[in-house]
């Protein structure tokens, strides 16, 4: 239970401020010796983010050993969550997803997964070596994008491999919907299974009410926790989340495989007074954002030809609920791919949203908006239809192709390799990533099957202006195949 006495302190930040106050002279790391040593990036940044900017040390803890402000802080941020343990992660919530599964999966173990996540995500299964058995989510004909897990589906994938370790679900995608996840921990718990929730854009549900059920409340094992997306801390700064059956001192041991022994002191005061101002104001925050995310997507529909989506797609199972503080936007009935709609307002109105796709739009909406942008990004919307609204003849329809897996992730991107122009690679197996990004989900991750309709994805999302990574090959004109073919 959080209390507001506990939740109104911020360990991290208040050992900080005695800190920079106690005029230490530095003879340590970093070597700008609190901005002194750096003029420019002391103008540039300001002489407190510098100050601020300093090593671990006794009185600040270590993010590696947490032993007492940083220990306290991530003890508040569990509370705070409902979670057993918390740890703060600082690169990003790609390395929490990265400890979650390599806290579940050794080499060759087999984990549960819908294929629209993010990369962090199969990229986990390259280093650890584990094995995807993906449930291949339902697509919403409309929209064109892929839905969450249907329950039946994660059972058969269960049933069909009682030996894999966890469930992997997202919660919510990057688009808002959220599959059952209550009801998938219970079935995978039955059957001894891990479950593990990437909530990369799913913060908000801990503190904000009429939201989807969170990872730890609905009783999952581990959740990564964008806490720089809705949460409001720095950019990179995450949260890994722990319910009652994990042994945290595994996970940090897993975590000091691949984390900095340099945590920075920016990141993590940004957390733990980011934690402080959810758990105090969360509720009020997220009304607030969910009723102005409400207000654009009424006007956005009463537009016409723009279909912002809300709650009304749930269907009980593969949308089992929807994140209303998204606004995810298809622009397909104007004629116009997302990223064409994305680029415009970029170039035209500036407006920076937070992706375009083949078609969809999302612009994100937190603490951080007022109306007043609403309406500007709503009136260029209009425009945008009024100027550029074409025949829709022609456009893809759908961001999602279910891939066929044929060698482990980790195999094939580390076997014998030979690069060959897109076209030749057809009927060949990819040993790389191919996505667009954002929004960050493989179109190809190592191991799967080049077939006409992913190439032919691929140039199209190419010619419309995706930004298309991954690839050795920047251009993304050559790809990666096993050698000698399969
Ligand atoms: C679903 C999902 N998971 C994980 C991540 C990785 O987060 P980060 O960029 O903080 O490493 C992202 C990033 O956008 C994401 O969308």
């Amino acid at each position: 239970m959080k209390t507001i006495q506990t939740q109104n302190k911020a360990p991290i930040m208040d050992a900080l401020n005695d800190f920079i106050t106690s005029r230490v002279v530095p003879f340590d790391v970093p070597g700008h010796k609190r901005g002194k040593g750096n003029k420019e990036l002391t103008w540039f940044l300001g002489e407190r983010c510098l100050s601020l900017d300093v090593n671990s040390m006794k009185p600040l803890d270590n993010l590696c050993h947490p032993v007492s402000v940083i220990k306290e802080a991530e003890d508040l941020a569990a509370e705070a969550f409902g979670a057993k343990n918390a740890f703060f992660m600082v690169n990003g919530t790609t390395s929490a997803v990265q400890a979650m599964i390599m806290s579940v999966c050794k080499k060759n173990d087999k984990i549960i997964l819908p294929r629209n996540v993010h990369r962090s995500v199969i990229n986990s299964l390259i280093l650890c070596g584990a094995v995807p058995v993906y449930v291949n989510p339902e697509l919403n004909q409309r929209l064109g994008i892929s839905l969450g897990m249907s329950l039946k589906a994660v059972e058969q994938a269960i049933l069909n491999n009682p030996d894999a370790k966890a469930v992997l679900v997202n919660n919510p995608t990057y688009y808002g919907i959220c599959s059952d996840i209550e009801s998938i921990t219970k079935l995978a718990h039955r059957h001894g299974m891990k479950v593990l929730a990437d909530e990369a854009h799913g913060t908000h549900f801990y503190f904000g009410k009429d939201m989807p059920i969170s990872a730890m409340a609905a009783g999952a094992d581990l959740a990564a926790v964008s806490m720089h997306k809705s949460g409001g801390s720095l950019t990179q700064s995450s949260i890994l989340l722990l319910g009652h059956q994990v042994n945290p001192h595994y996970v940090r041991q897993i975590i000091n495989l691949t984390q900095t022994t340099s945590g920075s002191y920016l990141l993590l005061s940004s957390l733990d007074i980011s934690r402080k101002k959810l758990a105090l104001d969360g509720e009020d925050t997220f009304k607030q954002v969910m009723e102005m995310a409400q207000y654009a997507r009424d006007e956005i529909n009463s537009i016409g030809g723009y279909y912002a989506y809300s709650k009304e797609l749930v269907n009980g199972d593969t949308v089992f609920d929807f994140d209303a503080t998204k606004l995810s936007i298809n622009t397909l009935g104007i004629g116009m791919a997302g990223i064409e709609v994305y680029d415009i307002l970029r170039d035209e109105y500036d407006i920076q949203i937070e992706f375009g796709d083949i078609g969809n739009i999302l612009a994100y909406i937190s603490i951080g908006d007022s109306h007043k942008n609403l309406e500007r990004l709503v009136s260029a919307l209009a425009e945008i239809k009024r100027i550029y609204q074409k025949d829709k003849t022609g456009m893809l329809d759908h961001e999602y192709i279910n891939p066929t897996v044929m060698v482990a992730p980790q195999d094939a991107f580390y076997a014998e390799k030979q690069l060959v122009m897109l076209e030749d690679s057809i009927g060949e197996i990819c040993t790389e990533f191919v996505m667009c990004y954002p929004p960050g989900i493989p179109i190809l991750a190592p191991g799967e099957l080049i077939t006409q309709e992913i190439i032919d994805y691929i140039k199209y999302a190419k010619e419309k202006g995706c930004l298309l990574t991954g690839t050795e090959d920047l251009q993304t004109n050559k790809i990666n195949i096993l050698k000698g073919g399969h």
